[in-house]
């Protein structure tokens, strides 16, 4: 499962892997991007649904949520939902495998402007990352408008707390050498 799968990007290369998988996002917009830019892909699956409270009744291999979405919790608590709703979908043997943006991360970006040119689209990004409420605000600033994102920091000691309510425990992690800016975790379960 690509979870938080956004324009489903990862989805589609997993299926041109030959892995059997599943995108799921709560933005309408992106679930609808994601099935036009995928309609050639036969077999792909997207839902639209929320990453704390989703309920297929399925088990994955392995579930998989990348580009710090789960910055875009609200709070640890909510990091903790996530975590039970994933346990609540993942086989006995199964992987759960995330990145995060870290504290590092958000104070090194903190009211810095980030210029992006993919050639197709540019655009700017202005991050603001309170201490205080460790959380951090960007806006993108685009051709049609600006978009703002609201995203908690998350460190290990973070996801650590929140496999608390779970069997959910960190197989590894890792980050770039000298710059933790985002980290990289494998869950699996406990026995
Ligand atoms: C930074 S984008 C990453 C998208 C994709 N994973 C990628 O790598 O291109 C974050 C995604 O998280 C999704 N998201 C935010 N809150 C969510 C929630 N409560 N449940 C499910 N998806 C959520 C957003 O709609 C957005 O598509």
């Amino acid at each position: 499962m690509d979870l938080a799968c956004g324009s489903g990007v990862l989805t589609e290369q997993f299926k041109r892997d030959s892995i059997q998988v599943i995108g799921l996002d709560s933005s309408e917009r992106m679930i609808d991007l994601a099935r036009v830019r995928t309609r050639s892909e036969p077999g792909l699956e997207f839902v639209r649904d929320d990453f704390r409270t989703f309920q297929l009744n399925r088990k994955f291999e392995a579930i998989v949520s990348s580009s710090n979405s789960l910055n875009y919790a609200r709070n640890l608590t909510e990091l903790s939902e996530i975590f039970q709703t994933v346990e609540q979908h993942l086989s006995d043997n199964g992987f759960f495998v995330f990145d995060t943006i870290t504290e590092f991360g958000m104070k090194y970006s903190n009211e810095k402007y980030l210029h992006v040119d993919l050639g197709s689209s540019r655009f700017v990004i202005r991050s603001v990352y309170n201490p205080q409420t460790q959380r951090s605000v960007a806006s993108v600033i685009l051709p049609s408008g600006i978009e703002t994102h609201h995203r908690i920091k998350i460190d290990k000691i973070d996801v650590s707390k929140a496999t608390h309510e779970t069997r959910l425990k960190i197989f590894e992690s890792f980050h770039y050498p000298n710059f933790p800016s985002a980290c990289f975790f494998v869950l699996t379960k406990a026995y």
